[in-house]
């Protein structure tokens, strides 16, 4: 069967479901087509720190009333260096708080809003071809209930991740990818026990990474760096406790870990891509099908989240006045963003790891970097800024 939508939005994770929300409050229709079932697009487990402008979208939309209700604001958190902590006071250094609310909340919120809405999202909606990037009537032909589907439209957004679909529709000689890859990989764990700290605790610890974060005030996410391809079978309960607790470990003795327990781990490997340009055509990139950052800095999201609110703003001028100034900016708007996360996912990566081929010269760098946030104001400031987010295309 054949459709027409204005445009055709391929993934419904975070960037998708809320970019579809953001051009009907614009005017502009569109259908989002994701190639998984519901049930797994609303269980998958990633980051859960929303910048001010995330939640400022969310709420732009409609979609923030659980938010705002459970929503965990918090004003700062806190490095835990070879036994001493340093505490980045964001509320003070910069005026702006995070909140924590996981993303699969955020995936659940948006969605319920499309159906309350009757507006066209579809699940288990294959896409298996991007056509016609390069005329002004691309198509996304599919696969639906066992039968074959084009749907027409004026713009096709990828925003189907970093396997996506949509980017492969691209000419490889049309793109440039920049890539990093990262020794180390992450081995994240849920438990049913209060957050050990009210606020987030990043460690760096001889014995490598820890962090202790949390999704409720009844659960906790803590993850410890561990060597890329193990598997997380080869941890036990009481060796994943026992290792948080040593690298989370003040010297005067003022943290104290609480044990539970664990309903779900996990192992993810670390990378920083960016795929430059953002556009090609008709076809749009938003959110992980152009970029991806390592969680360290808890970018990915807020990244997604940013690059759609560029784009919705620019695909509403468009079709409210046939001005393409903004849509012929989006890519380089957008990147300008990408690439300050970027350099700071890796600064937060590389000082808090523990890197099995670094020297000694590196250690002694990270550390002196780690002082300098403990000693200096501007330095902290810093690292304050660019956690809670910094102004949308800057
Ligand atoms: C998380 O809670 O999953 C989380 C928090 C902060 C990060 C990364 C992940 O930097």
């Amino acid at each position: 069967m054949t459709a027409r939508t204005q445009v055709a939005i391929v993934g419904g994770g975070p960037a998708g479901l809320l970019l579809s929300h953001l051009l009907r409050a614009r005017g502009v229709a569109s259908v989002v087509l994701e190639a998984r079932p519901r049930e797994r697009v609303e269980a998958r487990q990633r980051a859960g720190i929303l910048e001010h402008g995330t939640v400022d979208a969310l709420r732009e939309v409609g979609a923030a009333a659980r938010l705002d209700r459970d929503g965990l604001p918090h004003d700062g958190f806190a490095f835990h260096v070879a036994g001493r902590r340093i505490r980045v006071d964001m509320q003070e250094l910069t005026g702006r708080h995070v909140t924590i609310y996981a993303q699969t909340e955020v995936v659940k919120d948006l969605v319920a809003l499309r159906r309350e809405q009757g507006e066209p999202l579809l699940f288990e909606a294959e896409v298996h071809a991007v056509q016609g990037a390069d005329t002004d009537s691309p198509r996304v032909r599919y696969t639906h209930e066992g039968a074959e589907h084009v749907l027409c439209a004026d713009v096709v957004v990828g925003a189907d991740g970093f396997h996506g679909v949509v980017r492969r529709a691209v000419p490889e000689s049309a793109v440039t990818t920049y890539e990093r890859v990262y020794p180390y990989s992450w081995l994240g764990i849920l438990a049913d026990v209060a957050p050990s700290s009210h606020e987030l605790v990043y460690a760096r610890h001889a014995r490598g990474f820890a962090l202790a974060s949390m999704r409720s005030p009844h659960v906790t996410r803590a993850y410890l760096q561990v060597p890329n391809h193990t598997d997380p079978a080869s941890w036990s309960d009481e060796a994943i406790w026992d290792e948080l607790e040593a690298r989370l470990w003040l010297d005067d003795g003022s943290f104290t870990l609480g044990r539970g327990p664990i309903s779900d781990t996990s192992v993810t490997p670390m990378r920083s891509v960016v795929v430059e340009p953002m556009r090609h055509g008709r076809l749009f990139l938003a959110g992980d099908a152009a970029h991806i950052v390592p969680p360290t800095g808890a970018k990915g999201l807020n990244l997604a989240v940013a690059d759609v609110r560029v784009l919705a703003d620019a695909l509403g001028e468009w079709y409210a006045s046939k001005d393409e100034t903004l849509l012929d900016a989006y890519s380089g708007t957008a990147l300008a963003r990408v690439w300050r996360a970027e350099h700071f996912s890796w600064t937060m990566t590389t000082l808090l790891h523990v890197d099995p081929d670094a020297d000694p010269f590196d250690e002694r760098l990270a550390l002196s970097h780690l002082g300098l946030i403990e000693s200096s104001v501007s330095a902290r400031t810093t690292v304050a800024e660019n956690y809670r987010g910094l102004a949308l295309g800057g």
